[in-house]
């Protein structure tokens, strides 16, 4: 099943990477699993900050040692490429470029192709956030070059929270194998919870979380069986429905059309409205939530998730309906 589970991720993430795998902890710890493994004391690294998970990166940079080059957007852009290939101009001995491919806390999808091409041509390696792009949108690690992503289980491949598959490149590898420092965490040391997760013998690392590794397998067998490119439809097809649906009550959307995310919309609060009664009533009286606005957009967007099971043409009819007669009624 194991073997299994990592064949059903690498067909996800779109990669031949041996290291593919799901670690036993919520997305925030294959961030850590990522920055633990690839970063020593005293690494330079590219990190972009265009939300509340770019930020999150950098804080686990400096806690590994390593020293952050914040590159930063405003919350709602996308990476800007240009300012991350002026970063490397400034800081050519950086050695890796962290950025968020999918921000949820604003909805802004950032061009993971340039930015893993622009890493490429100053020698450094790239770690990708695609927690809620992952199943929603395409992630093509492989094509793309990226050198070492997590995910989580619970966003767009619907599965229980707990888990985050994690994929690495060889080049990757090679660095971890290269490391001079051992790495800083026992339980997220790859080279440990390799001998569990591949070979020929299996030997005890920590308890694996068994039945949420089961539901993740069905997840990824849905998956599969609705098939990649299908599902990255489904989710664009109801995005625009949803944003028809929106606009039409006169709501606007914080991410400009070419960069939004098709399962995490954010629309500006109208003025005057009370922004929590909104979702609270939403909650009790129509069973539906909503994400409120993080950090620099809090009290000011709301967020509307439509990702992976939950992105389907009834709950975009009920959302619609229940916030006319919330906002208009
Ligand atoms: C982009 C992004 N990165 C990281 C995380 C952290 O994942 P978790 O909450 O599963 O630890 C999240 C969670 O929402 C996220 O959206």
């Amino acid at each position: 099943m194991m073997d299994e589970l990592k064949g059903l991720l690498r067909y996800a993430f779109q990669t031949g990477n041996e290291l593919t795998f799901a670690v036993s902890a919520p997305g925030s710890v294959g961030m850590e699993t990522c920055f633990v493994n690839l970063v020593s004391p005293g690494d330079k690294v590219v990190v972009c900050i265009n939300g509340v998970f770019g930020q999150r990166m950098a804080e686990n940079v400096r806690r590994c040692g390593g020293t952050p080059v914040i590159v930063e957007d405003r919350w709602g852009d996308p990476v800007d490429p240009a300012k991350v290939e002026e970063a490397f101009k400034a800081h050519p001995d950086a050695v890796i470029l962290a950025f968020v491919h999918a921000e949820t806390s604003t909805g802004a999808l950032s061009d993971a192709a340039s930015l893993a091409a622009i890493a490429r041509r100053f020698g450094a390696l790239t770690i990708m956030d695609c927690v809620t792009s992952l199943g929603g949108v395409p992630v093509l690690l492989d094509e793309w070059g990226i050198d070492a992503a997590y995910s989580g289980s619970q966003k767009c491949l619907s599965c229980t929270p707990g888990l985050s598959p994690v994929s690495f490149s060889v080049a990757a590898v090679e660095r971890i194998k290269a490391r001079k420092v051992p790495c800083p965490s026992w339980f997220q040391d790859l080279g440990l919870v390799l001998g569990y997760w591949s070979g020929a013998k299996r030997t005890y690392h920590h308890t694996a979380p068994v039945n949420p590794l089961y539901g993740l397998h069905e997840s990824l067998v849905m998956l599969a069986e609705e098939g990649l490119e299908n599902a990255w439809q489904r989710h664009r097809d109801n995005h625009l429905r949803l944003r028809s649906g929106l606009e039409a009550l006169g709501l606007s959307f914080v991410v400009r059309e070419n960069a939004r995310l098709p399962q995490l919309n954010t629309v500006w609060v109208p003025d005057g409205v009370d922004e929590a009664a909104v979702r609270t009533r939403l909650l009790q009286e129509f069973g539906i939530e909503i994400g409120a606005g993080l950090g620099a957009l809090a009290g000011r967007v709301w967020r509307i998730g439509l990702m992976g099971h939950s992105s389907r043409q009834a709950n975009i009819t009920l959302c619609l309906a229940a916030l006319e007669s919330l906002l208009h009624g």
